[in-house]
This record gives C-alpha cells, sequence and structure tokens, in this order.
C-alpha cells in the first residue's frame, strides 16, 4: 500500500496587524488579559474584500513549488476552512481553477478548526487506497468575516491566513503513520456560528443582531479541548508503539497557549516540545496547523526523518490527530 508524505509546504498571512493594544480601543480588554488567558499579542487581518480562496492560492503555489509539483500534477484539493467563499461551489473548485490544475477533484472540508486535519485523514485514505496520487491540502479561514467585533469575549482571539502541504504517494514507509478524526455533534452550541445556513437564513434582523458570527462557550470549550487533544495523541502514539520521548515535536491547534500548556501536562510531555506561533497569529482556526508546520520546517525545528505529532480541536465539536515521519 502506498504512504502519503509530505513532499511540500507552504503559507501565507495577510501583511495586515492587529494588536492586542489595537484592540483596546476598540473593546472592553486589555494587552495583559488577552496575554494572561491567551498567549496572544497580535493576529493577521485580511482586507473586507479577502476569501478564503485568496489566501489559499499563495500558501498552494509556496507548497507546490516546494514539492517541486506543477499543477497539472495535482489530481485532488482539499480545502479546511469554516468561512469559505459562498455555500457553494466549494472554496476548493475556486482554488482548482486558480491555480490551474486542471486535473484534480476539489472540495471542502467543513470541520471548523479541525478542517485541515480531517483533509488529512481524507487525502491520507485516497492515496493508501490508490485512488489519488498528488493531493493539495489547504487550511484557508478569514474569521475577521465571521467575528462580532464588539464582542470582547472572542473576537480578540482569532486571526486570518492560510497554510497547505502537497501530499505525494510514496513506497517509503514515511509518511502519514496514524491520522485519526472524531467529532460530537450533541456539543455545538458551545462553538458555532448560527445564522445564515439553512435553518436561520439571513434576514435583516439576523444580520442586525450579528447572528452569523461566531459565538463560544470558552471555559467549557477550552476544557473539553484539552481532553479530547490530548486523548487523540495518545491513541495516534499507542497505534505505533511510539511514546512521547520518540516524538521531535508537538504541533498543536493554536487556540490558547493554556490549552497547548495543559495538553503538554496531560501527555506528561516539556512544553518546549510543543510548537506555538499562536502569539503572532492568533487562532487561524483550519489554517494554524499546517502556518505552524511549514514554520517549524523553516525554522529547522523538524526536518525529513523527524516523527511530528499533530492534534486539533474545533466547533462541531471535531478533534483528531496526525503522526507523521517527515
Ligand atoms: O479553536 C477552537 C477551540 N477554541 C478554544 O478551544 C478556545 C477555548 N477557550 C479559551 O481559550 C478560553 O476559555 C478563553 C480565552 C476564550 C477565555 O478564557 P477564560 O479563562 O476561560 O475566561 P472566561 O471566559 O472564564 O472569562 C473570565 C472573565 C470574565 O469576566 P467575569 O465574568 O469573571 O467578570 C469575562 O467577561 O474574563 C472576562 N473576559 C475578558 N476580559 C477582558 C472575557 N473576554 C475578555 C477580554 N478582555 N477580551
Amino acid at each position: 500500500m502506498p504512504h502519503a508524505i509530505i513532499a511540500g509546504t507552504g503559507r501565507y498571512l495577510p501583511d495586515n496587524i492587529l494588536t492586542n493594544h489595537d484592540l483596546e480601543k476598540m473593546v472592553q480588554t486589555s494587552n495583559q488579559w488577552i496575554v494572561e488567558r491567551t498567549g496572544i499579542q497580535e493576529r493577521r487581518i485580511a482586507g473586507k474584500d479577502v476569501s478564503a480562496s485568496d489566501l489559499a492560492v499563495p500558501a498552494a503555489k509556496k507548497a507546490l513549488a516546494a514539492a517541486g509539483v506543477a499543477p497539472e500534477e495535482v489530481d485532488l484539493i482539499l480545502v479546511g476552512t469554516s468561512t469559505p467563499d459562498m455555500f457553494f461551489p466549494s472554496t476548493a473548485c475556486f482554488v482548482q481553477a486558480k491555480l490551474g490544475c486542471v486535473n484534480a477533484a476539489a472540495f471542502d472540508m467543513l470541520a471548523a478548526c479541525s478542517g485541515w486535519v480531517y483533509g488529512m485523514s481524507v487525502a491520507n485514505a485516497f492515496i493508501r487506497g490508490g485512488q489519488h496520487k498528488t493531493v493539495l491540502v489547504i487550511g484557508a479561514e478569514v474569521y475577521s468575516h465571521i467575528l462580532n467585533w464588539e464582542d470582547r469575549a472572542t473576537c480578540v482571539l482569532f486571526g486570518d491566513g492560510a497554510g497547505a502541504v502537497v501530499l505525494k504517494a510514496s513506497d517509503t514507509a514515511d509518511g502519514i503513520l496514524a491520522a485519526n478524526i472524531f467529532s460530537d455533534g450533541s456539543k455545538s452550541e458551545l462553538l458555532f456560528a448560527p445564522g445564515g445556513g439553512s435553518r436561520s437564513r439571513f434576514t435583516p434582523e439576523l444580520v442586525a443582531e450579528k447572528r452569523y458570527t461566531l459565538a463560544m462557550v470558552g471555559n467549557s470549550t477550552f476544557k473539553i479541548a484539552v481532553k479530547m487533544m490530548a486523548d487523540a495523541a495518545t491513541k495516534a502514539m499507542k497505534e505505533n508503539n511510539v511514546t512521547p520521548a520518540d516524538i521531535k515535536l508537538v504541533i498543536p491547534h493554536q487556540a490558547n497557549l493554556r490549552i497547548i500548556n495543559a495538553v503538554a501536562k496531560q501527555l506528561g510531555m516539556p512544553e518546549e516540545h510543543f510548537f506555538s506561533n499562536l502569539q503572532k497569529y492568533g487562532n487561524t482556526a483550519a489554517a494554524s496547523i499546517p502556518i505552524a508546520l511549514d514554520e517549524a520546517l523553516e525554522q529547522g525545528l523538524v526536518a525529513k526523518g523527524d516523527l511530528v505529532l499533530m492534534v486539533t480541536f474545533g466547533g462541531g465539536f471535531t478533534w483528531g490527530s496526525l503522526l507523521v515521519r517527515l
């Protein structure tokens, strides 16, 4: 059975920086509160006319260049996003057209912050089964468009960006060793964007009341996230008879530094083995792990042959883990 190996990565962040001090002028918050409770110092905000595919395309171009893969060679594009360009066509179809990936099927993975890990899991299954050989898996989000900028409990947390990975079929034993995804729809109302879908269609009232924006019960989400991320990480290691000491770097979803540190504690691993860049970007939802992976590779924190564990959690609830030998 072929293995899915990571052949190239890329990221794209909008230039515009919104600092905690900028937010102090917009809502009743403080740099101190945001840093102490989340670790976030600043985030990137896309222009008001920028869509998810606009961020996805430059990230994907960098990943393709790093992999030495031409657009025509890509046979599948998966975009993890919960801020799609529109309901349909999928953002992946827009990406396909903009990149000229004329031989690729394309669809989105709607699993909130877990969308990219879900995409990696689906891509892995397609590659292992022989159906696809060269897959672009992208996480791309413009959460700034679905935030309530008057709600201090949520607007300080998120940022915009995109990350991309090229997966290729290989007959080596490296690549994705475990890809686990989970969900629990019974807790959907703890983290959701309720308005604008077929249940609660766009009306002038819905827009006026900002019911299309993200709403979260932060505290409950925090506790469940820690448990599920630790469980998913443990499962990926156990399946492969791997111990925490074998892992070169854990790349967790970048929601909150306190969540990351709590997961490290539960796993009995040093915090220094966990990558974080949420200080600069906030929570970029489905884009957070591929952006972080690209930065970790660029910084030389991981290299070919290293074992990397990635673990995510998001609205749905959805969560999952990936164990990869680079
Ligand atoms: O990406 C998907 C997964 N996302 C997550 O996992 C996020 C999970 N949740 C969290 O990261 C944290 O729960 C938050 C960062 C959202 C909140 O931190 P917390 O320690 O759970 O605070 P809290 O919600 O319990 O709020 C504590 C206090 C409240 O005031 P009172 O009621 O104690 O007077 C809030 O009103 O902090 C207040 N507060 C703020 N104060 C200043 C909430 N947001 C802010 C703010 N600035 N931005």
